[in-house]
């Protein structure tokens, strides 16, 4: 037989006199759900106020957006209504875990009745222009919730002294209403604690970061991104609900990116090979200047594009067939595939293959 829940009955008041708003809903949810198994109605009649909606209501007191104290520069940027043009692409497993985190957070009155809390932090790791904030933007689109991001430059240029106190100060305003709060270079703040630099400064600061961690209410969602995950102290690492490795992309999902260009299916899957090992943000600002390259010079999208791709593969020293290259620039230029033949000592087919593969000419 089970007996009355007096440890969650206990939680409910504690956190009810110290902690968030959501701190206690989640408290109310497993006290409600330990209760049903001793007496249902009032279990019942509990569960009634626990709704997303009172949840994402946030604090009772909103704290206004922190400045630095000496600079009185804004430590945190407010993004709102957050737009992301065009769909991110990423892999399976990203997108999966992305999904995943949405998923809870559509949720959330399912899950505070039962006392459970949804993804509250994630931690995004990877190498420069892998989608990271992106990806942080994204989620805030989709939950339709402001984005924070802390401007990491003020919160570190103030005195040193100040830095913690600055970012407590931020976490305090995050903390007071639902909303994304992106931590960008996240490293940045939370070096290991026994990185011999700036010992002291650098451990106080940890701390309140831990400290802040473990306050984090369920009605926000705190993202932290960094290229540099393995600087991180393991303690801070620990709190995440999930760490997420943005790879740079395969040539499969640089196709995907390429899809709402028009060509060939062909010609796509050839530039998809021909640019992998870039970034996505190479290949954005690839794409974008030819663009404006086609629009502004009347040229085709098309080759305009190939011809930078290649011109950046061959001048990283990184494409498969630099000859293949030549070709395709000499082509380009006004040259005749007879005119390369003779050029490259090649036959005339051959250069009408890879100028086929290429640009679907
Ligand atoms: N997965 C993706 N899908 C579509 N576009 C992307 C993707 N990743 C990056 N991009 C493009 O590259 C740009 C830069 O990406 P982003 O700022 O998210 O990179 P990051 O991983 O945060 O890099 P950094 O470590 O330098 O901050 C984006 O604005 C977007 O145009
Ligand atoms: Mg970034």
């Amino acid at each position: 037989m089970e007996s009355f829940p007096r440890k969650e009955l206990v939680s409910v008041i504690q956190s009810g006199m110290t902690g968030s708003r959501s701190a206690f809903a989640l408290a109310v949810g497993r006290f409600a759900t330990k209760l049903k198994h001793t007496d249902l109605p009032l279990a019942q009649e509990i569960a009634q106020f626990l709704s997303a909606e009172n949840v994402m209501r946030g604090a009772g007191d909103f704290v206004p957006a922190p400045v630095d104290a000496d600079s009185r520069m804004e430590l945190v940027e407010t993004i709102f209504p957050v737009v992301v043009p065009k769909r991110p692409v990423f892999n399976g497993t990203v997108q999966d875990v992305l999904d995943d985190v949405l998923k809870e957070w559509r949720s959330l009155d399912v899950l505070i009745q039962e006392g459970l809390a949804p993804a509250r932090m994630l931690l995004f790791c990877g190498q420069p222009g892998v989608g990271k904030t992106l990806a942080a933007y994204w989620l805030a689109q989709e939950l339709k919730l402001p984005l924070l991001t802390l401007n990491l430059a003020t919160v570190m240029s103030s005195f040193l002294g100040k830095t913690g106190n600055n970012v407590r100060a931020v976490f305090d305003h995050a903390m007071s209403r639902p909303c994304v709060l992106l931590l960008d270079e996240f490293d940045a703040i939370a070096k290991r604690r026994d990185d011999d630099t700036d010992v002291g400064e650098l451990k106080r600061l940890v701390n309140v970061l831990l400290q802040a961690l473990d306050d984090w209410p369920a009605n926000a969602l705190l993202i932290a991104a960094t290229n540099h995950g393995e600087l991180l102290d393991p303690a801070v690492w620990r709190r995440f609900d999930h760490v997420i490795q943005f790879e740079p992309p395969s040539a499969e999902l640089i196709e995907t990116y390429l899809a709402d260009l028009p060509m060939e299916e062909k010609v796509r899957k050839n530039l998809a090979a021909l640019l992998h090992g870039e970034s996505f943000s190479g290949i954005g600002q690839l794409v974008n200047s030819a663009r404006k390259t086609a629009l502004l010079e009347k040229a085709d999208l098309v080759p305009t594009l190939v011809k930078n791709a290649v011109r950046l593969r061959m001048s990283k020293g990184n494409m498969a067939k630099p000859q293949e290259g030549e070709m395709l620039l000499m082509y380009l230029a006004g040259h005749s595939r007879r005119e390369i033949a003779t050029s490259m000592g090649k036959t005339h087919p051959t250069v009408g293959s890879v100028i086929k593969r290429y640009l679907g000419e």
